[in-house]
């Protein structure tokens, strides 16, 4: 099978990718990546070398390119995890994620339509809860969960994820979407909660948090979501959706302090100094409240359960993001982006 992985060199594309190149063997996986600033092909180090990985440097909002890599790789499968994918983003500049997020997720939908239909086996649409909108003190998203996104972010991932339906509904094309819970784990980007507050205690800076950081989140650890999304792909309907979440809910604040307790415990600083670092900042405009994933679905239906606590979870990524400083350097200082210009400006 020639499996299309969009956004593999992100966060989740390349945790993706580096549990699924070496265990299939026998199936091939190109990479479909623009290597945004959110790209990183050092997250790759295990899977780059491999004969059945390959790397397509493609925007996909570029429909002539989106074709012409269509026609050259005969795809059977596309994992489109491609996406703009932070909120405090979407909200200084829309106008990438529209393009990004709806524009390219049409131009893949189109070159996927005018496949053979024997060779079309599957488009599978990577999304967020958060095209539910916000959640009271109570409740649960499920399947059934009526869209209402408050951010560009979240309208863009709404859009996108009716796209994809339409196409099952009016041209019978094979799609299954899941829509996940925040993702943390290695090689996210140090903009989103986790990774920002974890480098920011290490180094003694200031963990900025909104309002009064009662906003909450469902936890999933990354290569539980990958190992899901797998699990859809094998066991799912064609034309179905699952929500995907671990039942791991915790307030902004809880988050920070299990953070400066690990910190602490890694790195022998002291607990209140770390805790001292907490700043209040000016609340997000539209913030969701809360969100909350009801995974029975997918549970039963594909036999999903996540294998890490948030606890374990949480260790994992504070010892990645302790033990990788190169890594972290390279992202924050730029020369990770000089690089794939000066290497990859002709291709
Ligand atoms: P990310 O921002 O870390 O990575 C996005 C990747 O997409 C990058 O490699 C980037 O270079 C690539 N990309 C961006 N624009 C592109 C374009 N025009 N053409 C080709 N490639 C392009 O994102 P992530 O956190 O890994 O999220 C991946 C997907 O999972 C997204 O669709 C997101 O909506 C979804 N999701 C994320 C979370 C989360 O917590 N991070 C939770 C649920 C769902
Ligand atoms: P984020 O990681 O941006 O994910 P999302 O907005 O997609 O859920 O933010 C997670 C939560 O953390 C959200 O309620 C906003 C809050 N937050 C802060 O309080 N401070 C920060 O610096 C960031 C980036 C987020």
């Amino acid at each position: 099978m020639n499996i299309l992985v969009t956004g593999g060199a992100g966060f989740i594309g390349s945790n993706f990718l580096n549990l699924l190149v070496p265990r299939h063997p026998e199936h091939r996986f190109v990479n479909v990546d623009k290597l945004t600033y959110a790209a990183n092909l050092s997250n790759l180090e295990g899977t780059a070398g491999r004969p059945n990985y390959a790397l397509e440097r493609v925007d996909i909002v570029d429909g002539a390119a989106v074709d012409d890599l269509f026609a050259r790789t005969k795809p059977n499968m596309v994992v489109h995890f491609a996406a703009e994918s932070h909120v405090d983003r979407s909200i200084h500049a829309p106008g990438t994620f529209i393009e990004t997020n709806i524009t390219g997720t049409f131009r893949l939908l189109e070159a996927f339509r005018a496949l053979p239909k024997d060779q079309a086996v599957l488009f599978h649409h990577v999304s967020t809860d958060e095209v539910y909108g916000s959640l009271g003190p109570t409740g649960a998203f499920t399947e059934e969960t009526p869209y209402d996104p408050s951010s560009p972010y979240s309208a863009s991932k709404a859009s996108s994820d009716h796209l994809v339906r339409a196409y099952h509904r009016t041209y019978g094309l094979p799609v299954k979407i899941t829509n996940c819970s925040n993702n943390y784990g290695p090689y996210q980007f140090p903009e989103k909660l986790i990774p920002l507050m974890i480098l920011n205690a290490i180094e003694g800076k200031r963990l900025p948090v909104y309002g009064k950081g009662e906003n909450v989140r469902d936890w999933l650890y990354v290569d539980d979501h990958c190992e899901a999304i797998w699990t859809v792909i094998q066991k799912g309907a064609a034309g179905e959706t699952y929500n995907i979440g671990g039942r791991s809910e915790k307030t902004n604040l809880e988050v920070v302090h299990a953070i400066c307790e690990l910190v602490a415990s890694e790195t022998g600083k002291p607990i209140r100094e770390l805790l001292d670092l907490i700043h209040y900042v000016p609340d997000r405009p539209g913030h969701d409240l809360r969100y909350a994933i009801d995974p029975t679905k997918v549970m039963r239906e594909c036999g999903f359960s996540p294998k890490e606590s948030f606890e374990t979870g949480l260790r994992k990524t504070v010892r990645f993001y302790l033990e990788h400083d190169r890594w972290v350097r390279d992202v924050r200082s730029g020369d990770y982006l000089a690089w794939i210009d000066k290497n990859y400006s002709r291709r």
